[in-house]
């Protein structure tokens, strides 16, 4: 019985950095808020809620709110969100936007001014992608699947800049790009695809390929967690995807000789180690 766990598995710099300030904040003390749920992992944003942490759920929420600390999460936010924080002065604004975020949102701001229309390449209802499209003083197209890059065309006639989600899958990327660039546009495409997915992803589809049973540990709601296990599938007919250990039912233990576990990028330690003992603990 083998048990692989891959080495990429776990909080990426981005989400380590902001759960840290989030932390940081705490210790430092005085009423807290987080715009979201600072990731999405609920076992986190519980032990936040417990420390007193309020999640504004809202622009709305955002709006009535007067004073207190407000940590920005790394998936960022749109121009508009930062405007509204600073006119309120007795707001503290904490920005944990991961800076490989904060990268995409220069860019579309300045390839934008430069009268460039921008195409976004991922998820159009992420919190992470509202918030690029919020930086962009041009129009925005965000296309997902090859029907609608086949389908787009450019509104403006000062050439186009393609970005793309951070976590979204680069040979996916690359597949969408190509039907860009063979329409003969002038585009100017920058990979802003962030290595630690793409590390991720390349490291799970390996460790998927050689096991009977491969855990994906994550939360529900978690882009990149869904990918890996769409990405895991693909290799590996029996793929779970879990949020804990209470969720993992291993069926018939004697039919597995070789167990892997990846995990999303907002998915803490101690449950990839939780999983990790009760697997190799298991009697095969
Ligand atoms: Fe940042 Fe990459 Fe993580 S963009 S939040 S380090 S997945």
């Amino acid at each position: 019985m083998k048990v692989i766990t891959a080495k990429s598995a776990g909080f990426c710099f981005g989400v380590k950095r902001a759960v840290d300030t989030v932390y940081e904040e705490i210790n430092r003390g005085g009423k807290i808020y987080t715009y979201g749920e600072i990731i999405h992992n609920e076992e986190v944003v519980k032990d936040f809620e417990s420390k007193g942490v309020t999640v504004l759920n809202s622009r709305e929420e955002l709006e009535r709110l007067e004073s207190g600390t407000v940590i920005i999460r790394s998936h960022g936010v749109s121009r508009d969100i930062y405007e509204l924080i600073r006119k309120k002065p007795e707001i503290r604004l904490v920005d944990a936007t991961c800076p490989f975020v904060v990268k995409i949102h220069n860019i579309v701001e300045e390839e934008s001014k430069a009268g460039k229309e921008i195409v976004v390449i991922g998820d159009a209802s992420h919190p992470e992608v509202q918030g690029i499209i919020g930086f962009s003083d041009t129009p925005v197209s965000v296309v997902q699947t090859r029907e609608e890059a086949e389908k787009f065309s450019p509104s403006e006639e000062n050439g186009v800049c393609v970005v793309s989600q951070t976590t979204f899958n680069y040979s996916k990327f690359k597949e969408l790009v190509e039907i860009f660039t063979k329409k003969g546009y002038s585009i100017n495409t920058v990979n802003t695809i962030c290595s630690a997915t793409e590390q991720r992803q390349t490291e799970a589809r390996e460790i998927a390929s050689q096991v009977d049973v491969m855990i994906v540990i994550g939360g529900k709601h978690s882009s990149n967690t869904r990918k890996l296990y769409e990405i895991c599938s693909e290799e590996c007919r029996d793929t779970r995807h879990i949020q804990t250990l209470d969720d993992l039912n291993l069926g018939s233990p004697e039919s597995i000789h070789c167990v892997g576990i990846t995990a999303g990028a907002s998915t803490p330690n101690y449950i990839i180690e939780e999983v990790q003992s009760y697997v190799r603990g298991t009697d095969f």
